[in-house]
């Protein structure tokens, strides 16, 4: 009796593995997951190091909830605000996924900050993870865009005269400034091309930057590993490392320029 109920679980098993077998087979990306979720980090990390995920989450909720607005929105000054309305008052949770949208965005910013904070706090901006840390400044820029083109989009008095004050801010910069101002106006004054432009740089352009960006980001974490806290005698620039993986030399151990590493 045990026995064929032993039988029976490893046959349940087996066919419930044969669609990953079947993906694995065909495409190694199960292994590449597993590699993502199960790779070695310092054994002394730190909670403040999950701040990169919590942002990624955020990103994700801001993704899908903007996803769901999109299929609400209309945006053209005679409707964008009404669009908005009805969002908020007759879509079944419409108020909530607004809600998550419009809090969602100040929390990925908030978030994005604290995990700079972190990066730099713990050293981790150094040799060899500069370029991982230029990255991060190109998404912080793009997320505070985000935030910028965002807040015009329910065209309501406060979207409309916190747009002009900012694009006047960026038409004082110098040299580029008043092109900037040119480009993100689309005009002689801020109204339906402004509103269009808005709308495809907070839908399209950005979050698809964003997106490309974090996967570069992502792939320079997983390619040079995590840094050791500053207490930590691995910390960065401590002239400590973990002994480099087979197979990636040069890849994980921090040294000078030019050093030779096995
Ligand atoms: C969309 C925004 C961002 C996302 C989703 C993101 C995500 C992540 C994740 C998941 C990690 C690995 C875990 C961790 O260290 O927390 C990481 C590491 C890192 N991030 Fe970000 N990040 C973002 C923005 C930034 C910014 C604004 C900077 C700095 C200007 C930055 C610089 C770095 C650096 C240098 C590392 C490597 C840290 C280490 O090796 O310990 N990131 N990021």
């Amino acid at each position: 009796m045990a026995a064929r109920t032993q039988g029976r679980r490893a046959q349940l098993q087996q066919a419930a593995l044969y669609p990953v077998d079947w993906l694995e087979e065909r495409s190694g990306l199960v292994g590449g997951l597993k590699y993502f979720l199960f790779r070695k980090v310092p054994g002394d990390i730190n909670w403040m190091q999950t701040l990169g995920s919590a942002t990624l989450t955020a990103f994700l909720v801001q993704t899908i909830t903007g996803v769901v607005l999109a299929m609400y929105y209309q945006p053209h000054p005679d409707t964008a605000y009404e669009s908005i309305r009805q969002i908020t008052n007759d879509v079944t949770l419409g108020w909530l996924v607004r809600g998550m949208h419009r809090w969602g965005a100040s929390v990925f910013i908030i978030l994005m900050f604290l995990h700079m904070a972190r990066v730099f706090l713990f050293g981790a901006y150094k040799y060899p993870r500069e370029l991982n840390w230029i990255i991060g400044v190109l998404l912080l820029a793009m997320g505070l865009g985000e935030g910028f083109t965002g807040y015009l989009l329910p065209w309501d008095q406060t979207a409309y005269w916190a747009t002009v004050v900012g694009i006047n801010i960026n038409g004082t910069a110098p040299f580029l400034g008043p092109f900037i101002a040119q480009f993100l106006q689309g005009g002689a004054e801020i109204g339906e091309d402004t509103l269009s432009r808005f709308y495809s740089l907070h839908m399209l352009v950005l979050p698809g930057a964003i997106a490309g960006l974090i996967v570069l980001h992502l792939h320079l974490v997983i390619r040079l590993g995590v840094t050791s806290p500053p207490w930590s005698k691995d910390a960065a620039g401590s002239g400590k490392v973990d002994p480099v993986p087979e197979g990636r030399s040069g890849l994980m151990r921090p040294g000078p320029r030019g050093s030779v590493t096995k």
